[in-house]
């Protein structure tokens, strides 16, 4: 593949390509006086995602993936399907109620292209449970599966609830988008449920005889995003790798699926346009974007912590213990630049293994709890047991007899607080901010150097998304036309913005 020196392509309209010095084009401002090319569409060019898109009535392949704790919540999610475009509301950390107001909401906007997350917590299955069914009772269009290892009853009974043949074909009452960075549960997913997970799903009530015989013969989920190395929880995977693994049984697959269309998607990494032209080149169906979109204004996330992220490098990131599923090794890639997070979480985690351990009577840790969290393990204590007393009593008589499993509270107590001091804006616990970042927030900041859109308050999430879109054709067809060794403008850093794409 060619690529051209520098080319931090260019933002545009649908039409043409605009290359110039640096800087932002603004509503009657002149065009830059040298160095301006125009390229329209090539000649028989197909857009990227043309067929899923025509599929699902979008009107681009670039989706904006939940986040968790509302930082996606109804503001942002309206504001991308006013494009045409499909957004996902964050439920994890939110009650049941939360995303029964935020369907109200959208429905309210008279907004109908909008999906949320299932999260799956094997360490709180009930709570999974009681999202999984609002989003049945919401009315949910779409529903993104995360953190999913295997198919399950559940994620069955979601697949078929309220599933139909018309005109000899399956109309789910709900799309399903399992994000996953295993190729094999992809591959399982995207083929028919095994007879005992229909009937397990059955024999909860999650599904009717009709639906159930359905269910036998038909895929579990027909979208499948692949994710490398991203925000949050990942196992740092190359999305290439993923999705080449996944692409090498594709006949065997569509055998399975008898013939039934299935769409393969790619995230993780991506926040300029040369990334993801790339998963355009690789033959992706469409690209979910996640960083980039918390520093866009209508992300629920702090502002000061937004201000953090305009201002990260593509590395200004690194791993720390995961809050959500600490007991199982989890972990989760966050911002370290203005933040101590990362640093004192893996002290902590240190600290939590050799306190399960049990160090004889009186022997204190170093570096202390107080000294890592900047509060005594007596007061954290006292306050993690009326959190639980609350939330989930059960856990503190299981803590009685548990060495270790007090000390796993007492750790998930820091890491559930740092998100939410950075969601608040708690100037004072700045620097145990946790915020989840992956690389691609860096490669936005680089790619807007020198334009008016590096200030976030300046940003909309819809425009975040079109820009990417717009910008990711054009880089397609320069490198198609480097292909054909034609002449090519001479690039240079920027992102030269037409009118339309101004701040809305
Ligand atoms: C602040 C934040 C919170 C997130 N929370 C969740 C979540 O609760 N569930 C989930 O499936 N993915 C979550 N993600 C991951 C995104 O949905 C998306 O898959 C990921 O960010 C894509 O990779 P990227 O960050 O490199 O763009 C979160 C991402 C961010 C930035």
């Amino acid at each position: 593949m060619h690529t051209l020196p520098d080319a931090h392509l260019l933002a545009l309209t649908d039409t043409s390509v605009v290359v110039g010095p640096r800087g932002v084009r603004r509503a009657g401002d002149q065009p830059p006086a040298t160095g301006e090319v125009r390229l329209a569409p090539l000649e028989g060019e197909t857009r990227p995602g043309e067929r899923f898109c025509a599929r699902f009535g979008l009107a681009s392949p670039l989706l904006s993936g939940a986040m968790a704790h509302g930082i996606s919540g109804p503001e942002l999610v309206a504001d991308v399907s006013s494009g045409g475009m499909l957004g996902f509301l964050g439920t994890a950390g939110r009650p049941p109620v939360w995303l029964l107001q935020s369907a109200r909401d959208l429905a309210g906007r008279g907004c109908h292209l909008w999906g949320a997350n299932l999260i799956h917590q094997p360490g709180a299955s009930q709570q999974e449970e009681a999202i999984a069914r609002t989003l049945v009772e919401s009315r949910a269009p779409w529903v993104s599966l995360s953190a999913f290892v295997q198919v399950t009853p559940r994620m069955v009974g979601l697949a078929f609830q309220g599933a139909r043949k018309e005109g000899g074909h399956l109309v789910r009452a709900r799309e399903l988008l399992l994000k996953t960075s295993l190729p094999a549960f992809a591959r399982a997913a995207l083929g028919p449920p095994s007879k005992e997970l229909v009937l397990a799903a059955a024999a909860k009530g999650w599904l009717t005889r009709e639906e159930a015989l359905l269910a036998i013969t038909h895929p579990v989920v027909d979208c499948v995003v692949l994710e490398g190395d991203s925000a949050g929880h990942t196992d740092g995977r190359q999305w290439t790798e993923l999705f080449d693994a996944l692409q090498a049984g594709r006949e065997q697959l569509l055998q399975a699926r008898r013939g039934r269309e299935m769409w393969i998607g790619v995230a993780g990494g991506f926040g300029e346009p040369g990334e993801v032209a790339r998963a355009w080149e690789a033959g992706a169906d469409f690209v979910l974007v996640g960083s980039v979109m918390q520093s866009t204004r209508q992300a629920e996330q702090g502002e000061l912590a937004k201000d953090m992220l305009v201002a990260a490098a593509p590395d200004d990131v690194g791993m720390a213990p995961a809050a959500d599923m600490y007991e199982f090794g989890a972990r989760v890639q966050v911002l370290t630049r203005g933040t101590s997070f990362a640093r004192r979480a893996n002290l902590l985690d240190t600290w939590g293994r050799a306190a399960a351990n049990g160090l004889p009577d009186g022997e204190e840790l170093e570096p202390s709890y107080e000294a890592i969290t900047g509060e005594s393990p007596q007061t954290a204590w006292e306050a993690t047991q009326a959190f639980w007393a609350i939330r989930d009593p059960e856990v503190l008589v299981r803590a009685e007899d548990s060495r270790r499993l007090r000390a796993a509270l007492l750790v998930r107590r820091y890491l559930g607080l740092s998100s939410r001091w950075a969601r608040r804006g708690d100037v004072d616990r700045q620097d145990d901010f946790q915020i989840w970042c992956g690389p691609a927030q860096g490669r936005l900041n680089v790619w807007l150097t020198g334009c008016h859109l590096q200030d976030w308050r300046q940003r909309g999430a819809r425009q975040t998304l079109e820009l990417l879109w717009r910008a990711s054709l054009t880089t397609v067809r320069v490198w198609s036309l480097a292909r054909y060794e034609l002449p090519l403008p001479a690039v240079c850093p920027v992102a030269w913005l037409m009118e339309d794409d101004d701040a809305r």
